[in-house]
C-alpha cells in the first residue's frame, strides 16, 4: 500500500532584509495552529516555513549593512528567522532556505522542464519594477504624484524603472486553463475576496512575464545562460517543491516525500503576495506538468496607523516584545482570536490586555484554578467518581459536543476565530455551572457529599475537553492543566488525544491525580508606557 498522504501547510519565506515583526509571526502562528489541530485529527501533517534569501532588496540591505548578502543572509538567519520561532513556539517540520543547495538544484531542474516544454523565451522587458514588493508592475499598479513619481502603493515608495533582455514565462498560455481551475475548485482561493480579486485579475488577460533578471546578480544562476539569475519571484515559490525533494533521485527518502506530500493542502499567506500564489504560482506548475495546490489562503494585513505593518517601512513590532509581558501561548491566542483571519485587523497593548484578563486570566484560568484547588481541598487532590448525572450535568455534556462540532467545523474554514469563539461559549458554560451549583457550600454538609463528587468531576471532565481543544493554539498552558488535571497517566500525551473523540464524556479516569499550582494566565501588570508607546 502507498504511504497515506500528508496534510501540507506552508506559510511564504520571508525575505531577509530585515528582522521578523509580529506579521510575520501571524502568518506562521495560524499555520503552527492548523497543524497541531490537523495532527490531533489524527493526520500526518508536513509543515514548512523558510526564508527567502535572493534579489534585490535583500542584496540591497546586505550592502548596505556593508557586508556580503551570503554573510547578511546566515546572520539573519541565525540571529532573527530561526529564533523567532521558538518565541512563537512553532513546531514546523522543516526551515527551507533558498540559498541552499537542495533547492538552488530543484530551481535550476525545475526551469530546465519548463524551457523544454517551450513556455520560456527570450524578450525584452521595460518597465516600473518595486524593489520592496519585488515585482515588476504595470503603470495602472501605481500611484502617481502631482511631480510626477510613480509609488508602489504598498510600500509607498518610488519604482524604478528598469530595461533588460530577459526570459520570460509564457504566462497568457494559462489564461484559459487558470479560470477553468478556479471555476472548478471554489475553495481553491479564500476567502470569498480573494477568489473574487484573482479571477478579475485573470479575466483581464494575462501578459507573459520576465522569469529571469540579467541585471541582478544576487540569485539563482539560469542553467541556460549564465549571464542571468532566476527572477526572485519564480525561485522563491519554487520552495514549496525543494522542500520536499523536488528533483530528487528516485528511490530516495527525499523523492517518496514528494510523491506523499505534494500537492499542498494550503499556502497560507498575506493578501501583498496573493497573485503572486494564485496566478504565477499554479501556471508554473501546470507548465511543469505537477498538480496544484489544494487551497491558497490570503489573510489579511496587520496595520499600523491604518497601514499594512512593514519591514520596508520600519514599523514592525518584534514578536518577542509581546511574548516577554503576556507569553506565547497569550500570543497565540489573541491574533487568532481577536482578528477574523481573511481581515485587516490592528493590534493594541489595551484590547490584548483586556482580552487576556477577561478570557484567559478569569474565563479559562481561573476554571482551571477553581477545579484543581477545589479537589485539593475537598478530596485531598484525588479525582472523585461522579455519582448521578443531572439533567444541568447532561445539558453540558450537550453544550460540549455542540462546542467540539462548531470549533473543527470552523477550523476547516480556517475560521480560527470561530473555533475559539465555540470553545470559549463552553468555558463560560462550565463557569457558570460551578456559579450555580455552588460546590463550596456543598462541602460544608455530609449529605451533599455525592453531589460534590459529581460536580467536581463534571469540572474537572470539562477541562480536560478543552485542554484538547485549546491544545493547538496554547500547547504550553495546556500541558500544564493536562499534568495537574492527572490526565497524562490515564490517557497519554494531550497531543496524542483526538478532536473527534474529545466529547466523549467520562475519559478522564476517576483517582486521578489533581494538582493545584500557579495561575496558568497569571493577572499582569499593565504594560509599561515603554511597551505601549
Ligand atoms: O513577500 N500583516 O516576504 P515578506 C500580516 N519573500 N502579515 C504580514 C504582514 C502584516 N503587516 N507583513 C508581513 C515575501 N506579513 C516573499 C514571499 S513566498 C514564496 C515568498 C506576512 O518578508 C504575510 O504572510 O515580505 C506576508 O504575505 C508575508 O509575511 C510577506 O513576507
Ligand atoms: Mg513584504
Amino acid at each position: 500500500m502507498p504511504d497515506p498522504k500528508s496534510y501540507y501547510v506552508t506559510t511564504p519565506i520571508y525575505y531577509v532584509n530585515d528582522a521578523p515583526h509580529i506579521g510575520h509571526a501571524y502568518t506562521t502562528v495560524a499555520g503552527d495552529v492548523l497543524t497541531r489541530w490537523h495532527r490531533q485529527r489524527g493526520d500526518q501533517v508536513w509543515y514548512l516555513t523558510g526564508t527567502d534569501e535572493h534579489g534585490t532588496k535583500v542584496e540591497r540591505a546586505a550592502r548596505d549593512n556593508g557586508v556580503e548578502p551570503q554573510q547578511w543572509c546566515d546572520r539573519l538567519v541565525e540571529t532573527a528567522w530561526r529564533p523567532v520561532l521558538e518565541t512563537i513556539d512553532a513546531a514546523n517540520d522543516d526551515f527551507i532556505r533558498t540559498t541552499s543547495d537542495r533547492h538552488k538544484r530543484g530551481v535550476q531542474r525545475f526551469w530546465t522542464a519548463v524551457k523544454e516544454t517551450g513556455n520560456v523565451y527570450e524578450g525584452e522587458f521595460t518597465g516600473p519594477y518595486c524593489v520592496g514588493c519585488e515585482e515588476f508592475k504595470r503603470p495602472g499598479d501605481l500611484i502617481e504624484k502631482p511631480d510626477g513619481t510613480r509609488l508602489c502603493p504598498v510600500h509607498d515608495k518610488p519604482v524604478e524603472d528598469i530595461s533588460e533582455t530577459n526570459w520570460f514565462f509564457r504566462l497568457s498560455a494559462f489564461t484559459e486553463r487558470l479560470l477553468a481551475h478556479y471555476e472548478a475548485n471554489p475553495n481553491a482561493v479564500a476567502p470569498a475576496s480573494a477568489r473574487n480579486e484573482v479571477i478579475s485579475f485573470i479575466k483581464q488577460g494575462l501578459d507573459d512575464i520576465s522569469m529571469s533578471r540579467s541585471s541582478v546578480s544576487w540569485g539563482v544562476q539560469l542553467p541556460w545562460d549564465s549571464e542571468q539569475v532566476v527572477y526572485v519571484w519564480f525561485d522563491a515559490l519554487l520552495n514549496y517543491l525543494t522542500a520536499i525533494g523536488y528533483g530528487a533521485r528516485e528511490g530516495t527518502l527525499e523523492a517518496r516525500r514528494f510523491d506523499t506530500t505534494w500537492p499542498a493542502d494550503v499556502h497560507l499567506v498575506g493578501k501583498d503576495i496573493l497573485r503572486f500564489h494564485a496566478v504565477y504560482w499554479p501556471a508554473m506548475l501546470m507548465a511543469a506538468g505537477l498538480p496544484l495546490p489544494k487551497q491558497v489562503f490570503a489573510h489579511g494585513w496587520l496595520l499600523v496607523g491604518g497601514e499594512k505593518m512593514s519591514k520596508t517601512k520600519l514599523t514592525g513590532i518584534a514578536p518577542s516584545r509581546i511574548v516577554d509581558h503576556f507569553g506565547s501561548d497569550a500570543f497565540r491566542y489573541y491574533f487568532l482570536r481577536a482578528i477574523h483571519f481573511g481581515q485587516d485587523g490592528s493590534f493594541s497593548w489595551e484590547d490584548m490586555s483586556i482580552r487576556y484578563t477577561a478570557e484567559l486570566a478569569n474565563g479559562l484560568g481561573n476554571l482551571a484554578s477553581r477545579a484543581t484547588a477545589m479537589v485539593d481541598r475537598y478530596r485531598d487532590g484525588v479525582l472523585p467518581e461522579p455519582v448521578a448525572y443531572t439533567n444541568v450535568d447532561l445539558a453540558l455534556q450537550d453544550s460540549l459536543v455542540a462546542a467540539v462540532e462548531r470549533a473543527d467545523a470552523a477550523m476547516d474554514r480556517l475560521d480560527f476565530a470561530g473555533a475559539l469563539e465555540a470553545t470559549k461559549v463552553f468555558v463560560d458554560e462550565v463557569n457558570g455551572y460551578v456559579t450555580e451549583q455552588q460546590p463550596w457550600v456543598l462541602a460544608k454538609d455530609q449529605a451533599d457529599i455525592d453531589r460534590l463528587s459529581t460536580v467536581l468531576y463534571v469540572m474537572c471532565e470539562s477541562l480536560r475537553a478543552l485542554a484538547v481543544l485549546y491544545n493547538p493554539f496554547m500547547p504550553k498552558s495546556m500541558n500544564e492543566l493536562w499534568s495537574r488535571l492527572g490526565a497524562s497517566d490515564g490517557l497519554g500525551e494531550i497531543a496524542e488525544q483526538r478532536i473527534a473523540a474529545t466529547s466523549r464524556w467520562g475519559q478522564l479516569p476517576p483517582g486521578s491525580r489533581v494538582t493545584k499550582g500557579d495561575p496558568l494566565f497569571p493577572r499582569l501588570a499593565e504594560p509599561t508606557e515603554d511597551q505601549a508607546s
